[in-house]
């Protein structure tokens, strides 16, 4: 199984939110998917590249820093700063949109931003080192990380030489003052590289990511896992690659790994606002409601305890709740469907985890493979147990070869719900020697699986629930 891989390079990159915006549910769900993703790779013998694009460049940051020029003192950016910088930025528009002086100014600053003047850089990096603190109160809360948090910003100063590489290659053409490469032959509109201002836009900074990435990680594959809004950008680019000379391989490696919207179960959720949903809330009102049904099952455990299994559960509940369809299709978000216990939930399959435990306790010793004899595991209940068991490996490579972590979660809500069958028609300790050994090993198979696979969705095991 680790040597599917056999040492080729995946670059994941996910979540990438924007500075100074809302993370929302749809980075909620790309953070969860490329997380996943990236384990997954690694288990195969990938050798795996995480990254996070943020969206740390482009002209607004001019209109944000004119907007903090001038009424920057009226916010309290320490505390929430997304919040207050989304004040701020929707202000300034506002201004601008009556003084035309105003947006020449914020033209202005971002020309500054751009030649690397002192003043708006600094006000540049605050913005994004406050947003980023913010955002790592989320990857905090999932525990996330990232190799790279290489953005737009990163390669601004690389967009040159994407231009300079498409000239030569005389497809670049110009169009009302703007350079553009015509794919009407692909079926689709043009990919603008410059704007008649000469500014590089988003796609310009995502062509010079593909050549940077395939000069210093030389990608098998490069997977971007982005909504599917973003459908047409990305085949506009992987069309527009093809003209950088790059190797083959980073070509075909290039991969848009697209996923549906994610919609509410309307009324219910009380971390509206407008029609943003603040993804912290809703990582903390998943811990509260979690909490109160613990208080009331478990009514002995300490507040630590039931502050840690509220925790992995309510957490554990999100995860599981984004990774479980299909990714293409939309999603529907309703609490109790994400948190029932006996349902299709990661805390069914964290509380199947923790029965096993239990089992397990009871006994002295795991038997060795060796030990166990496979006639006593022949019955239906059992053997659909082995078998799934046996398909492990090749659940993790079919997720890999069609980036579709929801196949690794129901392989786990099969094998619980096997488990739990198997559990209610046998007795596991029981008095002959070897019926009890082979009992007890295919229970210490499944709570190893359980607990290996859905670590690798992101899923965090509580040992009491
Ligand atoms: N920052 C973008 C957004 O929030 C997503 C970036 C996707 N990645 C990329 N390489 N274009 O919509």
């Amino acid at each position: 199984m680790q040597t599917i891989g056999n040492g080729k390079s995946v670059i994941v990159e996910y979540s990438s939110p924007n500075i100074a915006k809302p993370f929302h549910i749809g980075h909620l769900r790309t953070t969860l998917l490329g997380r996943a993703l990236y384990n997954i790779y690694k288990t195969l013998g990938y050798h795996t590249i995480g990254i996070n694009h943020l969206g740390d460049y482009g002209t607004q940051f001019g209109k944000m820093i004119e907007g903090y020029k001038r009424w920057g003192k009226e916010y309290q950016l320490e505390e929430n700063p997304i919040e207050e910088l989304t004040k701020i930025y929707v202000r300034i528009n506002e201004l601008c949109k009556q003084d035309e002086k105003v947006l020449e100014n914020c033209r202005e600053n971002f020309k500054k931003l751009e030649e690397g003047d002192e003043y708006c850089t600094s006000l540049w990096q605050q913005f994004r080192d406050l947003s980023l603190k913010e955002f790592y109160r989320i990857y905090d809360l999932l525990n996330i990380q990232f190799d790279s948090l290489n953005g737009e910003a990163f390669y601004a100063d690389k967009t040159n030489e994407v231009i300079d590489i498409l000239e030569k290659t005389g497809k670049l053409i110009e169009s009302e003052g703007a350079k553009i490469i015509d794919l009407e032959k692909e079926n689709m509109s043009p990919c603008m590289v410059c704007k008649s201002n000469g500014s590089t836009i988003y796609a310009t900074r995502d062509l010079a990511a593909i050549l940077y990435r395939a000069r210093i990680y030389d990608f098998d594959k490069c997977l971007y896992v982005v909504a599917y809004e973003q459908n047409l950008h990305f085949k506009q680019i992987f069309e527009v690659a093809k003209l950088l000379g790059i190797p083959e391989k980073c070509q075909k490696g290039l991969e848009h790994v697209s996923f549906g919207m994610v919609h509410l179960k309307s009324g219910k959720m009380s971390t509206r606002e407008g029609n943003v949903i603040k993804v912290e809330e809703l990582l903390q009102e998943a811990i509260q409601r979690v909490k109160v049904i613990i208080n009331e099952k478990n009514p002995e455990l300490t507040e630590n305890e039931k502050e840690e299994i509220a925790k992995k559960v309510g957490i554990g509940a999100v995860i599981y709740n984004d990774l479980s369809g299909s990714r293409i299709k939309d999603e529907i978000f309703d609490w109790d469907t994400i948190l029932n216990f006996n349902g299709e939930t990661g805390p069914y399959i964290q509380y199947t985890y923790v029965r096993t435990n239990s089992v397990l306790k009871k006994v002295k010793r795991i038997p060795e493979v060796s030990e166990i004899k496979i006639e006593y595991l022949l019955k239906e209940d059992s053997y659909k147990i082995v078998k799934l068991v046996y398909s492990y490996p090749e659940i993790l490579c079919n997720v890999a070869s069609k980036n579709e972590p929801s196949i690794l979660s129901k392989f786990l809500i099969e094998l619980a719900k096997a488990y739990s069958n198997f559990y209610n028609e046998n007795k596991i300790i029981v008095e002959e020697e070897e019926v009890r050994q082979a009992r007890v090993y295919l229970t210490y198979m499944v709570n190893i699986l359980l607990k290996i696979g859905a670590n690798l969705l992101g899923i965090e095991m509580p040992e009491k629930m």
